[in-house]
């Protein structure tokens, strides 16, 4: 009998057995790009394997390919061994391997039940093949229960938060009785809450022998949920570490090659007394309650912490004037601004960076170099016309600030990796100038090293004076860079945050509703 080693159980038993799944010697090139060269990865019965690596290391490239979405130019996938053609998803479906995209696949509009069941609806017995909905919205709640998201399943998709589409698109994966799961970057839009929910199921799926491959940018989790961690480093196999051996820094510097710098947050004695931005009794939800009010200093970084759903998105776009304001008042630089519209906001030195950023940040079938000129225009033309060397320094000279990784600043945007899209939204932004910079959800998907240049840049930019409101659902990022939070709960201000009082007890007191500050 094998004696247990304290320790590293489930790491070392998985061992014994042989991987249900690997990717042996793969290679993949896409127009001279080379994303995967030579890559091997075993997938044991029943582990929780992380993949990590920077933005643009090939992590969703090698998911593809264990998912039939793509092909290798060489080397084999196994499943038990036996080497296997997945030429299409469907053929990795059968074979029990569901893939769970980075970026959502839902369709907005149909609901949430018609999504957990596309393409294999359930039918009522006889000729006409009519749809069995209610069969339907039943298991449908029943599915939907395992990844404990509370939605009526006829709701439309369109309709929901961006986390609880995550949600929807987990629990269709778990629902195809995938035995491999692949998770990519399931939690980058989830809340704390979420997510604990989602390492609570993943755990739950490993006992029942379910292997979950899960790639994610927060080490935290990757921390708490693998036990095992494969290392990709510039499309290569850059380790692998077992489960003693998984620490923030052992992931670091398996991905980075060396140690990041720490950040630090600019300290409050140095800060301005001019306030920036002044927000009083704003209403932003119809019939919602009682207006917000708070002020923010040039140079602070504000961090706006919340559950899904609080309505922190919601607030922002009201500032931005995407949204109408139903009540109350806004000052900018002391000067009462009527929000209307974008643009607006955006003469007055008021930016927002977007959530979502493929919906609304970036113009996938455009360049780069397209993406950044356009908020741009004015100080790249002349005589009303682009001037085409304006044009490109402008977009070199972002690429090279943000570390954006190209082979050319006329590139498709849609072709980048999650994290370098997320990079040229910001860049787009951060030509302009901003006085008030919103940033929503910043370094959603964006790798540790990208994230710190991000926290860099943001620190910059608020020693320039410029007045930063962070909305963030990665907790250790509040923490971390705000010197002031407010928490918002079900649209109410719920209370405010600094010093030492920022750490995750106060901020999830808050942001549940079982505990109220008063502001001001
Ligand atoms: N369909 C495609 N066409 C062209 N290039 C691609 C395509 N898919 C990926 N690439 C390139 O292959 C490389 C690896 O990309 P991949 O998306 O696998 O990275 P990743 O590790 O998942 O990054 P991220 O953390 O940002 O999601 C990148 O340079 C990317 O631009
Ligand atoms: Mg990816």
């Amino acid at each position: 009998m094998m004696t247990p080693v304290p320790g590293d159980s489930l790491a070392t038993s998985v061992k014994i057995l042989s991987p249900m799944v690997e990717a042996v010697g793969v290679s993949k090139q896409f127009y001279g790009v080379k994303a995967l060269q030579n890559v091997s990865v075993e997938i044991y019965p029943g582990e929780v394997l992380a993949i990590i690596g920077e933005n643009g290391a090939g992590k969703s490239t090698l998911m593809k390919l264990l998912a039939g979405v793509y092909q290798p130019d060489s080397g084999q996938i196994r499943i038990h061994g036996k080497p296997v053609d997945l030429s299409n998803p469907s053929d990795a479906i059968n074979q029990g391997i569901a893939l769970i995209h980075q970026e959502l696949n839902l369709a907005d509009n149909l609901t949430v039940s018609d999504n957990l069941f596309l393409g294999r609806e359930l039918l009522w017995g006889g000729p006409l093949k009519l749809l069995d909905r209610k069969a339907m919205s039943n298991l449908g709640s029943k599915i939907l229960a395992r990844v404990g998201l509370d939605v009526d399943p006829g709701v439309l998709v369109g309709n929901l938060s961006p986390g609880q589409k995550q949600l929807v698109e987990i629990a269709r994966s778990l629902s195809l009785n995938g035995r491999v799961l692949i998770m990519d970057e399931p939690t980058s839009s989830l809340s704390q809450k979420e997510s604990d929910q989602l390492v609570k199921v993943i755990g739950e799926l490993s006992a029942e022998g379910v292997s979950v491959v899960y790639i994610s940018h927060r080490l935290g989790e990757v921390k708490r949920v693998a036990s095992r961690v494969v290392g990709l480093r510039d499309g290569r196999n850059a380790g692998t570490l077992a489960s003693n051996e998984i620490s923030h820094d052992s992931m670091v510097r398996m991905m980075v090659g060396r140690d990041l710098e720490k950040f630090s947050k600019p300290e409050d004695s140095k800060l301005s007394s001019d306030v920036r931005l002044e927000l009083q009794g704003l209403k932003f939800i119809k019939g919602g309650p009682d207006g917000i009010s708070f002020k923010i200093r040039a140079g602070e970084i504000l961090g706006v912490a919340g559950l899904v759903g609080a309505g922190r998105t919601e607030l922002m776009e009201t500032l931005f004037g995407i949204r109408p304001c139903l009540g109350g008042s806004l000052f900018l630089e002391g000067k009462r601004f009527l929000q209307g519209s974008p643009a607006a906001a955006i003469s007055r030195g008021l930016l927002l960076v977007p959530e979502d950023r493929r919906h609304h940040g970036l113009i996938l079938l455009q360049s780069i170099k397209q993406n950044l000129s356009l908020p741009n225009l004015k100080s790249i033309s002349r005589f009303f016309l682009v001037d085409p060397f304006k044009e490109s320094e402008l977009s070199l000279n972002s690429i090279k600030r943000l570390g954006v990784k190209t082979t050319s600043a006329n590139k498709l945007v849609g072709l980048l990796s999650g994290g370098n899209q997320q990079k040229v939204v910001l860049a787009k932004w951060l030509a302009v100038g901003p006085k008030v910079l919103i940033l929503d959800e910043p370094t959603r998907g964006v790798d540790v090293g990208a994230k710190a240049e991000i926290y860099e840049l943001i620190s910059h930019l608020a020693g320039l004076g410029v007045a930063i409101i962070m909305v963030s659902s990665d907790m250790e990022e509040v923490i971390r860079i705000s010197q002031r939070v407010i928490v918002l709960h079900e649209g109410h201000l719920q209370g405010e945050l600094c010093g030492d009082d920022i750490n995750e007890e106060s901020i999830m007191q808050l942001a549940t509703g079982s505990k109220e500050v008063k502001v001001g």
